[in-house]
C-alpha cells in the first residue's frame, strides 16, 4: 500500500516533469546518483514535489531557465556556496535569498560539479519506479501522509481487535442459539406431537452436535488468538515495545542530549500520572532544530530518516519552517501507551519520585553495585536514556511492586516521612532498639487499600 502510493506519486511526479520540460530535458548526469546525493545533503530542507524550508526541487533547471535566464553554471554556484554568490552581488541570488525570508542554505563546496550535475538529473528526471525495497527504506519527506499512515495501522490493530471480540461474540451467541434449537427440539410433548418424525429429530441432533463442537473449536482458537492479542495490546508483557507515530530516540534525547527526564516528563513530580508530553514541548527546542546533525546514528537509519521524522513534527503541529510561521493545521500524534495498570491499581509517581526518591536509588544500588542507577525513574524503568525505543524494563505485577516495598528501607531523614511516620519510628525503635530499618512494608506498603481501590 505504501509502496504503491510512492510509486503512484514518483510516476505522477515524473509525468509532469517530462511534459513541463519537454522543450529541454536535461540528461548529463546520474540520476540514481544523484537520488542518493539528493537525499544525503538535501532532503532535510528539499522535496521534489512541495516547499520544505526550501523551494521544491523538481523540475528546477528549466524553472531558473524560464524565469531567470539561469543555466546549470549558476545552479552549480549557488549549491556550492550560495552566501559568496549573494556577496558577489548576484542579484538572482539575493532576490530568491529575499523571497524566502533570509533562511540560509547551506553551502556544499565539498559537492563536485558531477555531483551536482547528477542531483540536477535527478531533480528533472526522477527515477520512476524504484525497486519496493528501495521504496521501503526510503527516507519519508512526504511527512503528512507517513504520519497518516502510521496513526492509520495502530488504528488497524484496534479494528482487529474489536472484530475479533465481535467474531468471538457472534460465534457464542450461535453456540447458544444452536443448543436451543436442540434442546427445544428434544422436549418431550413436542417429541410427543411429531412422532412420525422422531427418527429426523435424532438425525438432526447428531448433525447439530457435530456443528455446535466445530463451532466450539473455532471459537476456542478465536478466543486464544483475541486474548493474546489483547494482552500484547493492554502490555503487560516485559519487553512490550509498541511503533509509535514519531521515531522518538530516549537515546538521543536522554542519552546523547542529557536531557533531563522530567523536562518532558514534568508531571511525574506532581501527581498520580508522569504522561507523555504535548508537541509544543517538542517545539520548545524543534522550532530550532530542524534537523538531525548528531554523531549517534542507529545502525539502518541515517541522516534523512531523522530529519524526516522532525519533519512530522511541523507536520503534526502545522508549523511552516520556511515562514516560521503556524498553519493552523494540525494532525494530532496519538503516542501508543507502554505501560498501563489496570483500573484497580492505584499507583502515584509523586510517591515515588519524590518522597521514594532517596530510597529506591540507595536502594537499588545496593542491589545492583554493578549497574548503579543516577536517576530515580530508571530503578522502574530501566535504562531509558539507551533505549532508541522505549520498551517495559520490568513485568509491573503485583508482586514487583511487593518485593520492592519488602526489601527497600525508607528514608527517614525526607522532611515528609519524619513528621509522618514519627510515632510510628519511635515505637519501632523502642521495641527492636535504634539501629531499626524501616522498610515500605513496615509503612503499610503491603496493605491491599493502599494499593487497590
Ligand atoms: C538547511 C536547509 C537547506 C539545505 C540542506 C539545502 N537547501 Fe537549497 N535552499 C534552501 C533555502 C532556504 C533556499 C531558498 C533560498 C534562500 O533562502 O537562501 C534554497 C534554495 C535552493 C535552490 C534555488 C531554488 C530556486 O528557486 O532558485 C537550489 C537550486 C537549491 N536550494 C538546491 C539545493 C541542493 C541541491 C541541496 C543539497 C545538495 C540543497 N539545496 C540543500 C535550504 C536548503
Ligand atoms: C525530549 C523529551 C523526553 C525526554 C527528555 C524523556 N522522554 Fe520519556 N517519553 C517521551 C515521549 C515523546 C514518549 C512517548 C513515545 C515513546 O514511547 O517513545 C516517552 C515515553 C516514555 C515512557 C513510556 C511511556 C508509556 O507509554 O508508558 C517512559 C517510561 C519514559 N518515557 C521515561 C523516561 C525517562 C526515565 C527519561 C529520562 C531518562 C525520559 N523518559 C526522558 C519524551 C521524553
Ligand atoms: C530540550 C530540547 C528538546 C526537546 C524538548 C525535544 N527534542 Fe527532539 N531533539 C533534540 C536534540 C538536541 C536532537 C538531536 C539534534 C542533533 O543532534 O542534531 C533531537 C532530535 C530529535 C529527532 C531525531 C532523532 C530521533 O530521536 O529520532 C526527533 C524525531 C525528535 N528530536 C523528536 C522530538 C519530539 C517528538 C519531541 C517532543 C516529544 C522532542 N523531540 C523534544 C532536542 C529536543
Ligand atoms: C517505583 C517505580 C517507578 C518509578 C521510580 C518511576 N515510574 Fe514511571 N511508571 C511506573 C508505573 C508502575 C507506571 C504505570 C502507571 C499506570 O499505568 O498507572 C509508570 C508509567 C510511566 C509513564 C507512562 C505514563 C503514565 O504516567 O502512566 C511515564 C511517561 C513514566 N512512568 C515516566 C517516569 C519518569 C520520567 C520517572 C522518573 C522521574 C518515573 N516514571 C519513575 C513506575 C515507576
Ligand atoms: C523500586 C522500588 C519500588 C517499586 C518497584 C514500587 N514501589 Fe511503591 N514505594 C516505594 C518506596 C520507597 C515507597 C515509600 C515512599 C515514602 O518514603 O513515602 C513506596 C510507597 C508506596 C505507596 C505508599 C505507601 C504508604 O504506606 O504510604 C504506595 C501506595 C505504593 N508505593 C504503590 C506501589 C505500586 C502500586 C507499585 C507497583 C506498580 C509500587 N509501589 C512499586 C518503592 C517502590
Ligand atoms: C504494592 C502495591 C500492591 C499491594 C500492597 C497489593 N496489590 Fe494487588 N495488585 C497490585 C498490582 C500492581 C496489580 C496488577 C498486576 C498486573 O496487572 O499484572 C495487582 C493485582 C491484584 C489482583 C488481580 C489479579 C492479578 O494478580 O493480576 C488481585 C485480586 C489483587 N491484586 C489483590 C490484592 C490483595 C488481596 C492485596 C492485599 C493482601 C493486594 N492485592 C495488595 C499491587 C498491589
Amino acid at each position: 500500500m505504501i509502496s504503491w502510493r510512492k510509486h503512484y506519486k514518483r510516476g505522477l511526479i515524473a509525468i509532469y516533469v517530462l511534459l513541463s520540460t519537454s522543450a529541454s530535458i536535461y540528461a548529463q548526469g546520474d540520476a540514481k546518483n544523484g537520488e542518493k546525493l539528493f537525499k544525503a545533503n538535501c532532503v532535510a530542507c528539499h522535496a521534489l514535489d512541495k516547499q520544505l524550508v526550501g523551494p521544491a526541487l523538481g523540475g528546477i533547471v528549466d524553472k531558473v531557465k524560464k524565469e531567470s535566464n539561469l543555466d546549470t553554471s549558476w545552479l552549480k554556484k549557488w549549491i556550492k556556496d550560495n552566501k559568496s554568490l549573494r556577496e558577489s552581488g548576484d542579484k538572482d541570488a539575493i532576490a530568491i535569498f529575499e523571497k524566502f525570508n533570509k533562511v540560509e542554505m547551506l553551502a556544499f563546496p565539498n559537492l563536485t560539479d558531477k555531483d551536482i550535475d547528477d542531483i540536477l538529473e535527478y531533480t528533472t528526471n526522477p527515477p520512476a519506479a524504484a525497486p519496493a525495497a528501495d521504496a521501503a527504506t526510503a527516507p519519508d519527506t512526504n511527512s503528512v501522509a507517513a504520519l497518516e499512515m502510521a496513526q492509520k495501522q495502530s488504528m488497524n490493530s484496534k479494528v482487529i481487535l474489536i472484530s475479533l471480540i465481535a467474531i468471538g461474540g457472534l460465534l457464542l451467541w450461535l453456540l447458544l442459539k444452536l443448543r436451543q434449537l436442540v434442546k427445544l427440539q428434544q422436549t418431550e410433548e413436542l417429541a410427543g406431537l411429531n412422532a412420525s418424525r422422531a427418527v429426523s429429530f435424532g438425525d438432526l441432533y447428531r448433525k447439530y452436535s457435530y456443528v455446535g463442537k466445530g463451532v466450539l473449536v473455532v471459537l476456542g482458537i478465536f478466543a486464544a488468538y483475541g486474548i493474546w492479542n489483547w494482552l500484547m495490546w493492554v502490555g503487560v508483557y516485559k519487553g512490550y515495545k509498541p511503533e509509535q507515530p514519531i521515531y522518538f530516540s530516549h537515546k538521543i534525547h536522554a542519552g546523547e542530549n542529557k536531557i533531563d527526564c522530567q523536562l518532558c516528563h514534568s508531571s511525574a513530580k506532581y501527581g498520580k500520572v508522569s504522561e507523555v508530553p504535548s508537541l509544543n514541548v517538542c517545539m520548545n527546542c524543534h522550532k530550532m532544530i530542524a534537523e538531525y546533525n548528531g554523531k549517534y546514528i542507529e545502525p539502518g537509519k541515517d541522516k534523512a530518516f531523522y530529519d524526516g521524522e522532525i519533519q512530522k513534527i511541523y507536520s503534526a503541529v502545522g508549523w511552516d519552517p520556511a515562514s516560521q510561521q503556524y498553519t493552523g493545521k494540525t494532525q494530532p500524534v496519538e503516542w501508543t501507551r507502554i505501560h498501563n495498570m489496570p483500573d484497580f491499581v492505584y499507583f502515584n509517581h509523586a510517591q515515588h519520585v519524590v518522597a521514594g526518591e532517596n530510597a529506591i536509588i540507595t536502594s537499588y544500588n545496593k542491589k545492583n553495585p554493578e549497574a548503579k542507577i543516577d536517576v530515580v525513574c530508571k530503578a522502574c524503568h530501566g535504562q531509558i536514556d539507551t533505549m532508541n525505543v522505549v520498551q517495559m524494563a520490568n513485568d509491573f505485577t503485583m508482586g514487583w511492586c511487593i518485593e520492592c516495598h519488602r526489601t527497600t528501607e525508607v528514608d527517614m531523614t525526607n522532611g515528609y516521612n519524619k513528621e509522618y511516620f514519627k510515632n510510628l519510628h519511635d515505637k519501632l525503635k523502642k521495641q527492636y532498639g535504634s539501629g531499626t530499618k524501616v522498610t515500605v512494608a513496615a509503612i503499610g506498603g503491603l496493605e491491599c487499600g493502599k494499593c487497590h481501590y
